[in-house]
């Protein structure tokens, strides 16, 4: 079984220092030296300070709130790309007429290689490979790269969301903005969907958007991200932004495509 990831040595992030644990006693070796490799170091016990740890159970890798430093233990966080709302898309929403397929560019017959320039917990990527994209995931918090690695190592498993994920999806952890110039051939759409300073409907629910909001900020660069973003894609940067925004950098889009809380801004590189 393969997974595409690369890791960028040099990540350059504002995700706060984590720690990981294990709740094993034969913790897999693969997400051992992946933590490794992100430099999220072993502790046998998360300090008070910490406001998370990383836990790496027998089955999976999962992200929990620290008791210790006065949160509240909710359930632990981890990437599922085969049950939950994530298997409940693939199996029921996977109409190229839906407002992210139109924005990003499919049409009947043509299905566009795409950069998911802002990957987070994969749920809008990961749409867009089940709607039969090659796709590029390019997350920065070396956090969310792992949680997003783990996720796709499990859905392997899975005879139908494992060929998708072997034969459609790449993972890489570092910064967008370095990782475009690397990549040949450029991608046809670039798809961002950064982080709004107030809150805002996605594809994520509020408990994860809350934890995003903790772990990486409130990604203050979106301007640069699109000014850099709209040199390398062949035909489009697509930036996904709450209703009542203004556009990213104050630039007008191409043209935009609205849903109900937000809406797509499509901005074309090419005529
Ligand atoms: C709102 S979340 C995206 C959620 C995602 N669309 C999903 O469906 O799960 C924004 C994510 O983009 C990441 N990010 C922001 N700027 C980035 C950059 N320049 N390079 C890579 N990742 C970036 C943040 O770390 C964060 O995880």
């Amino acid at each position: 079984m393969t997974l595409c990831t690369k890791i960028l040595q040099s990540i350059n992030t504002t995700s706060p220092l984590i720690s990981w644990t294990t709740s094993s006693r034969r913790p897999p070796l693969h997400t051992v030296k992946l933590l490794e490799s992100l430099c999220i170091n072993f502790k046998a016990t998360p300090s008070p300070s910490d406001l998370y740890f990383l836990n790496l159970t027998e089955t999976h890798l999962e992200l929990r709130e620290n008791t210790a430093s006065g949160k509240i233990s909710r359930k632990p966080l981890f990437v599922d790309f085969i049950t939950g709302r994530n298997g409940y898309r693939r199996l029921h929403n996977s109409t190229i007429r839906q407002p992210l397929a139109r924005a990003i560019g499919i049409k009947p017959g043509f299905r566009p290689y795409i950069v998911d320039g802002t990957a987070g917990f994969g749920r809008d990527g990961f749409v867009l490979a089940c709607l039969g994209c090659k796709v590029t995931l390019v997350e920065r918090s070396p956090i969310l790269g792992a949680l997003l690695e783990d996720g796709l190592r499990r859905g392997l498993r899975d005879e139908d969301v494992g060929k998708i994920i072997r034969e459609q999806i790449t993972l890489v952890v570092g910064d967008t903005k370095n990782i475009i110039k690397t990549l040949s051939p450029p991608p046809f759409s670039i798809f961002l969907d950064p982080m709004y300073p107030k809150l805002q409907k996605s594809a994520l629910n509020k408990v994860e958007m809350r934890i995003l909001r903790e772990l990486v900020g409130d990604d203050q660069d979106g301007s640069s991200l699109l000014y850099c973003t709209l040199q390398f894609a062949e035909n489009r940067v697509v930036v996904k932004r709450p209703k009542e925004a203004p556009p990213l950098a104050g630039i007008s889009p191409s043209h935009q495509i609205g849903m109900k809380n937000s809406r797509f801004d499509v901005y074309l590189t090419k005529g």
